[in-house]
């Protein structure tokens, strides 16, 4: 939801930061632009469109110097448009800022500026904070004060920062969006996420709510919400920047798909041990006091979420998964005996944050499954368990759902075991089946016949995904893959709710792509059955042992026969890939859905 960066160095800015936008604009691509202070004055660059845009604008410019910001946006305050475009400036060009998140209090605060003279050429939230900067510096205050009163009058969240003409200092602060700083060489940077300058450094320091920093090319000064100096430990990230590159693949969502075999081996590693699991987080005992377990979370991860209620559910304990944003309009009662899991790959979704605040003030412990180790949800839940999946770039989550529904088994078996005293059922079977799913995922992503049977699903009116118990979240995810990518209407169903209305809407022109665990197959089959008799043709996935599916289904997609809990994700591999091909062969903008954004940090 808006990507920002900025660079102080000893040597030239401009490339770094264009290179760093363009690692950041998973977070938006409505409109990009960069401030650079070149010696004489704060120029700026910002044009509607991709980062592509602007770095052949700024390709040509002899304008570049050490110290820049940029900015590459997800609009919410005016739509997409050269004058909406950050960097925004004060009435002269003497301050420039970017920010992300929303200011709730703008309106009041540009009309009080109105009335004191400031003059306005953007629709954004974002332009007061330059002109607030500007009047702190007008009656005589320090840049760094400037700034500081100027955010003491915003409400809302976010992450700005802001140079001002003539001072070698970036000045930022977070309240509520991620902003972390890279500790390089010859150069120190700043950045809503890692991958922006992990090409540079991989040694960062994540800022808190509240904190204030003062960065120059070689120190950062942190101060706290009252000015005092605070410390924020240096870590050292272990992503490869080839993880965060495409490669020779067309696309990141296909590079991450591909992946998958690694993530999943890095989100096993160490935490199965003989026919228990081994959670250094977690040892035996760890949930001792919970009785009630509730997932939060969106989209995708809403899904995973949703697959590990399954999972505790089936095994005996009283679980629930929610919208994060309902769950934060209205939360369910929770207490000391509740623990409450935000699944959340980046670990800054904003509805999935404020789910977890409103679980915490009902007592319950919180817990974040995530991708991302500095993260908020990471850093303000009680505890954190990673999925490792490693840096997810296209904005349809791929590799991060079977990590995540990888890591809710072996949190599952903990919980069950805890809970209800009992190992899970099957255990051992289940986490052997666990252990092999890398080897499987390369199976489905050598031998896959997906790009062929995506053909199936071009032009059509709707796509109806069914699937029953653990298949049925795999469904809603196989759904919303193909909505977000190809723009074609899709829609996920318990397959027995089929007949409860859906029915209505199938027709020769609606494809249904039934997923099978090979478990109750008989009850899918008549669904599969009721769906042919209304003439839409069907794509089963299931298990390769599933003769009685393969005969029934007008095409066939197998997936290794492995663990009926665990097998669907397979079969979603093969959803993954369809919605790719699908997508592909109508040319969308795969890694850069229209109107959405990797990271949504507004509720
Ligand atoms: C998935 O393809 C989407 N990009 C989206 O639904 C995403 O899963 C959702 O916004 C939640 O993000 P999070 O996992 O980072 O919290």
């Amino acid at each position: 939801m808006c990507g920002i960066t900025a660079r102080i160095g000893t040597d030239e800015s401009l490339e770094p930061l264009v290179s760093s936008l363009e690692n950041l604009e998973y977070r938006g691509y409505d409109s990009a632009g960069i401030a650079i202070q070149n010696g004489t004055g704060i120029e700026i660059n910002k044009f509607e469109g991709a980062v592509s845009k602007l770095a052949a604008e700024v390709s040509t410019t002899d304008h570049d110097g050490p110290l820049g910001i940029g900015h590459t946006r997800w609009s919410t305050h005016g739509p997409p448009s050269d004058d909406n475009a950050h960097p925004h400036t004060g009435c002269g060009d003497r301050v420039a800022t970017v920010h992300n998140g929303i200011i709730e209090n703008h309106d009041e605060l540009r009309t009080a500026l109105r009335d004191r003279g400031h003059e306005f050429s953007s629709d954004t939230d974002t332009e007061v904070v330059p002109h607030l900067i500007e009047e702190g510096l007008a009656n005589g205050r320090s840049p760094g004060d400037a700034f500081r009163a100027a955010i003491d009058r915003l409400e809302g969240s976010y992450a700005i920062a802001a140079i001002v003409e003539g001072e070698p200092t970036v000045y930022a602060t977070r309240n509520g969006s991620p902003l972390v700083i890279g500790i390089g060489e010859t150069a120190n940077y700043l950045a809503s996420d890692v991958p922006a300058f992990l090409q540079f450094t991989d040694r960062v320091v994540y800022l808190e709510d509240d904190d204030v920093v003062a960065l120059t090319d070689s120190t950062h000064r942190i101060t706290d919400a009252h000015g005092t100096a605070v410390s924020r430990p240096v870590e050292t990230v272990d992503w490869d920047q080839e993880d965060a590159e495409k490669g020779s693949y067309d696309h990141y969502m296909l590079k991450e798909i591909h992946e998958q075999p690694v993530a999943l081996r890095q989100t096993l590693h160490g935490r199965i041990g003989g026919d228990d699991v081994e959670l250094s987080e977690f040892p035996p005992g760890s949930f001792g006091e919970i009785s009630t377990v509730q997932f939060v979370a969106c989209g995708t991860s809403y899904h995973a979420g949703r697959y590990g209620e399954w999972l505790l559910s089936k095994d005996g304990v009283d679980a629930t998964t929610h919208i994060a944003s309902e769950y934060a309009g209205s939360p369910p009662p929770a207490d000391e005996h509740t623990l409450t899991i935000g699944v959340t790959q980046s670990g800054e979704t904003a509805d999935t944050l404020e789910a977890l605040e409103r679980a915490r003030e009902r007592g319950a412990r919180t817990l974040a499954l995530t991708n991302v180790v500095g993260s908020t949800a990471a850093r303000t839940c009680d505890d954190a368990l990673f999925i490792r999946a490693g840096p997810e770039i296209g904005v349809a989550a791929t590799k991060t759902f079977s990590s995540q529904v990888a890591t809710l088994v072996l949190l599952a078996e903990r919980l069950v075991r805890d809970l209800t005293g009992s190992p899970t059922d099957d255990h051992t079977a289940r986490l052997d089946a666990l252990a092999s799913l890398p080897e499987h995922v390369e199976t489905i992503t050598t031998e896959t016949r997906a790009a062929e049977v995506s053909r199936r699903c071009l032009g059509d009116n709707g796509h109806f995904f069914i699937g029953r118990e653990s298949a049925y979240p795999v469904a809603l995810e196989g759904a919303l893959k193909f909505k977000e990518i190809t723009y074609g209407h899709a829609e996920g169903f318990a397959a027995g709710e089929l007949k409860h209305g859906p029915l209505a809407l199938v027709t020769e022109d609606t494809p249904v792509i039934a997923v099978g665990t090979g478990r109750d197959q008989s009850r899918l089959q008549s669904n599969i059955s009721e769906s042919q008799t209304r003439g839409a043709p069907v794509i089963a996935i299931a298990p390769e042992t599933a003769t009685d599916l393969a005969e029934t289904a007008d095409v066939f997609l197998p997936v290794p026969a492995t663990h009926p809990d665990v097998v669907a994700i397979l079969a979603n591999v093969q959803l993954q890939l369809i919605a790719y091909h699908a997508a592909s062969a109508m040319e969308r903008s795969i890694d850069k859905p229209r109107n959405l954004a990797k990271s949504v940090t507004v509720e």
